[in-house]
Parts: C-alpha cells; sequence; structure tokens
C-alpha cells in the first residue's frame, strides 16, 4: 500500500521504507518493523520518547548503519546535521569549510558562486571569511546547513538541531529549512524535536515509539492528541 504511494508518486514521493528491523550487537531492537512513506517534499517532523529509535532511524538514512531486514527506497541525497554543529565543522573558516562538502569537479569560480549561494540563502552573507570559533551557536548551525546545500543533498536529517540554541536563533534555523522546503525545487526535511512548540512549522508529523513510526498528521493534531494524553 505505501509502496504504491510511492512508486505512483515517483520523483515526488522521496522516501519509502518497508518493514525495516534494526537491532544492536547485544539484540536490542532499535527499529521493528519500521514502515512508512513520505508523501512529497517538505518538512516532515518527528517526535517521540529518548530510546524510540529517532536517531538510530537516520544513521540507517545516512547509511552509516545497515538494516538487517526489511526496504528501504529513496530517491534523495541525504545529509545528516546534528544536535551540536561542533561535531560537524571541521575547517577554520566558514569558507574552507564549506569547501569540504563540495562536489570536486567544480572550477575554481563554480566553487565560489557555490559558497556564496548558499551562505546567502542561510543569511550568512558576509560571513565567507569569519573564522569559526566567532560564530555563534546559532550561526554554526546555519553554516552546517549551508554545509548541506553545497554538498547538493536534497533529503537533510536534523536529528533535534535547534536543541542547543536559544528562541531567537531556533526561529531563524526553522525558518530557513521551511523555506528550503517550500521554494520552487523544494527539498525534502526530516526533523526529530523534542521541542512541541517547532510542531507548528511543519508539513506533518508523526510519533515514534519503539522503533516503529506511527502515521503523519498535522502538527497542530499531533500535539493535541499529546495534550489529551498528558491531561488523562
Ligand atoms: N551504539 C549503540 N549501541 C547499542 N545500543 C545503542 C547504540 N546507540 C543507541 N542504542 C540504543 O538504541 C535505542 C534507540 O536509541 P536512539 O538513539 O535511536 O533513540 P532516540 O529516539 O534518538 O532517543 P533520544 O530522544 O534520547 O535522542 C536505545 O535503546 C539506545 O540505547
Ligand atoms: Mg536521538
Amino acid at each position: 500500500m505505501l509502496k504504491d504511494q510511492f512508486l505512483k508518486n515517483g520523483s515526488s514521493s522521496p522516501l519509502y521504507l518497508n518493514k525495516v528491523c534494526f537491532a544492536w550487537p547485544d539484540g536490542s531492537k532499535a527499529l521493528d518493523d519500521c514502515s512508512f512513506c513520505i508523501p512529497s517534499p517538505g518538512l516532515w517532523m518527528l517526535v517521540g520518547k529518548n530510546g524510540s529509535g529517532k536517531s538510530t532511524l537516520f544513521r540507517i538514512l545516512n547509511g552509516m548503519l545497515k538494516v538487517d531486514s526489511g526496504e528501504i527506497l529513496c530517491t534523495l541525497k541525504p545529509f545528516l546535521m546534528f544536535q551540536n554543529p561542533d561535531q560537524q565543522l571541521l575547517l577554520p573558516t566558514c569558507s574552507s569549510d564549506l569547501m569540504l562538502s563540495l562536489p570536486l569537479d567544480l572550477t575554481e569560480q563554480e566553487r565560489r558562486s557555490c559558497i556564496e549561494d548558499a551562505l546567502q540563502k542561510v543569511g550568512m552573507g558576509s560571513m565567507a571569511n569569519r573564522p569559526i570559533h566567532t560564530l555563534s551557536g546559532g550561526q554554526k548551525q546555519r553554516l552546517a546547513l549551508a554545509g548541506a546545500l553545497v554538498s547538493g543533498a536534497n533529503l537533510l536529517l536534523l536529528d533535534e538541531p535547534t536543541a542547543l540554541l536559544d528562541p531567537t536563533s531556533q526561529h531563524a534555523v526553522l525558518q530557513i529549512v521551511k523555506n528550503l522546503c517550500s521554494a520552487d525545487n523544494p527539498i525534502t526535511a526530516l526533523w526529530i524535536t523534542h521541542r512541541l512548540e517547532e510542531l507548528e512549522y511543519c508539513d506533518g508529523a508523526a510519533i515514534m515509539e519503539s522503533g516503529r513510526l506511527g502515521q503523519w498528521l498535522s502538527g497542530q493534531d499531533l500535539l493535541n492528541g499529546l495534550n489529551s494524553l498528558a491531561v488523562r
């Protein structure tokens, strides 16, 4: 059924998982018959308790872990972004760090313009030569997003990207990702969050529980469901 949806939508349906299972070497199951289809590009949020398997799912989608069984069909190029940007910014300045993520076959001029374009898109157009250690946490996270853009990724896997940010930087990162997901040629973002106010930005949201993802709902419906559980 989900596979029909994926095949019917063709290139507009970016990701399909069928009964994906993954267990750690000690035998504990992190993904247990996990099945879902992302119906279209957009900003899709995942919520769920600690240990429910969200980050493991991202590591699988990024190719860092191999599934034990099940099927994954994906038409997109993934890029995994962590909670703490210091874990993925490696070189001394913004532009030198972005160079690392660029495709190898570009001319010098193309490299420069690709970097300028990505920095513009994340609101850091004037910061190409800024040392990374002088950036705020929010700027670092936006630079990590620029790294995703220059790499040509069109599936952003954002693992609690705003957990360390203040509300202003949180809003800025959310808005940039929302713009990328609703532009003319929209990309797809999967966004894990424990900050439920972020659900208002998404095109759909689902709950991860014991290694399985539930139905996609609107952010508001998912929030209402969680609130009604909380008052019982
Ligand atoms: N490297 C590992 N080796 C063994 N078990 C692991 C490893 N990494 C994660 N796990 C286990 O896999 C399960 C799922 O972890 P995961 O990190 O995917 O959860 P999560 O939903 O991202 O949680 P959180 O909201 O706390 O980030 C947990 O029981 C966790 O202890
Ligand atoms: Mg996690």
